[in-house]
């Protein structure tokens, strides 16, 4: 099968990205380049209606079989992997198509670990061994339905471990999708508040990564472009989903951030913000937009010249701005850009206990963001962070 859109190669990325309207339908061409013919979809109840996905099943090429394995929820855990392993199998599927938002190609990548592994996904219910991962896993597709993640350029896996009640990030090489289809179309019916929360996480991601202390010239210079695509694109994209030029600008800004951060990791903000998910339920992406602006005044004193670099990508510079004056006016840019697109400002908006600010600023001084964060964090700095945003 001859492929209509050229797939794209990132420097130090092994992702062969295909971006356009109907890159869906590069499926079977994609996995032609893989040798495999037998294709489990993987995603959530609602992404296995749209009409593009129930397409796939119902024309596939002779030779292709599809089969769907729709059970994936958000913040998708062990069993759902274990149930996903189990169909793989069962179907004899030699590739995952992970269809979704970042809950679906993350249990995608487990579920490609699990086809392949037995058993695997409770060898890792200890939190000192969270990332062995078998070497050899089922190719997968990744096909995200929101611009957020970026999960479909890393080789990470967040899955909730029902035993342990804890959230853990697998990270192995084998778990790089072997392509990523960006397909605008796929993205208009999202829900606004959806959109909005996903776009806050991808602008989160851009936004720690730039300021990384593990930061690359080629993770910063990717972590820019994301910033930049997304001032230019995340309001009209909110306002009007079926705006498919916007669309694709959040999708590339989304994919963009995650070549960035795969390098870079990330820092106080996801750190800050997993406790919020963890705890209280509330969605990554609302967690990022509430702590997003506080963050990064905290991180201002040791990044004024980078947050300028930011001010001057967002658009929001003035020629005769100090360096210091531009970092505020980036602070000022991430904040409105923010509102603008409905998120909430205060954690108490969104159940967050007032009293549990100690125990999460103690998991969040634990996560491994906190030493990639441009100034040195202290537990009490987290807990007047924390007060702040309440
Ligand atoms: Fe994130």
């Amino acid at each position: 099968m001859k492929s209509a859109l050229e797939p794209e190669k990132f420097g130090g990325n092994p992702v062969e990205v295909v971006s356009g309207q109907n890159a869906l339908r590069e499926v079977f061409a994609c996995a032609d380049k893989l040798s495999c013919h037998r294709l489990l979809i993987v995603c959530g109840e609602n992404v296995s209606q749209l009409p593009q996905v129930c397409a796939l099943a119902e024309t596939a090429p002779d030779g292709y079989k599809v089969e769907v394995f729709a059970q994936v929820e958000p913040d998708p855990s062990d069993h759902t992997v274990v149930a996903g392993g189990q169909q793989a199998r069962s179907f004899r599927a030699d590739l995952i198509v992970a269809i979704g938002g970042g809950s679906s190609i993350d249990a995608g990548k487990a579920i490609a670990a699990e086809a392949a592994a037995e058993g695997w996904i409770f060898s890792q219910d200890r939190t000192d061994q969270p990332t062995n991962v078998p070497d050899a896993v089922l190719p997968i597709i990744a096909v995200p339905t929101t611009a957020g993640t970026g999960s479909e350029v890393t080789p990470f896996s967040v899955i909730t471990f029902t035993e342990m009640e804890r959230k853990l990030a697998l990270n192995h090489k084998a778990l790089y999708p072997k392509f990523a289809l960006l397909d605008p179309t796929l993205l208009t019916t999202v829900p606004a508040p959806a959109q909005a929360a996903a776009g806050m996480d991808a602008l989160t991601h851009a936004v720690e990564s730039y300021l990384s202390r593990k930061a690359t010239d080629r993770s910063q210079q990717r972590a820019l472009q994301a910033i930049e695509l997304l001032a230019q694109h995340f309001r009209t994209a909110y306002e009007d989903p079926e705006d498919l030029k916007a669309q694709a600008g959040m999708q590339r800004a989304a994919m963009v951030a995650g070549l960035a951060f795969s390098v870079s990791r990330l820092g106080i903000v996801h750190a800050m913000a997993l406790p919020l998910s963890a705890l209280f339920g509330v969605p990554h992406g609302i967690a990022n937009a509430i702590l997003l602006p506080y963050g990064v005044e905290f991180n201002r004193p040791a990044a004024t010249g980078l947050l300028a670099n930011i001010a001057q990508a967002m658009g929001v510079c003035k020629d005769s701005d100090t360096a210091q004056a531009a970092s505020e006016r980036a602070v000022a840019a991430i904040r409105q850009l923010a509102k603008d697109v409905g998120a909430p400002q205060q954690m108490r908006e969104v159940g967050v206990e007032e009293a549990a600010i100690e125990r999460m600023a103690q998991d969040a001084i634990e996560s491994a963001h906190i030493s990639r964060n441009p100034r040195s964090v202290n537990i009490d700095d987290i807990i007047s962070l924390y007060r702040e945003a309440y």
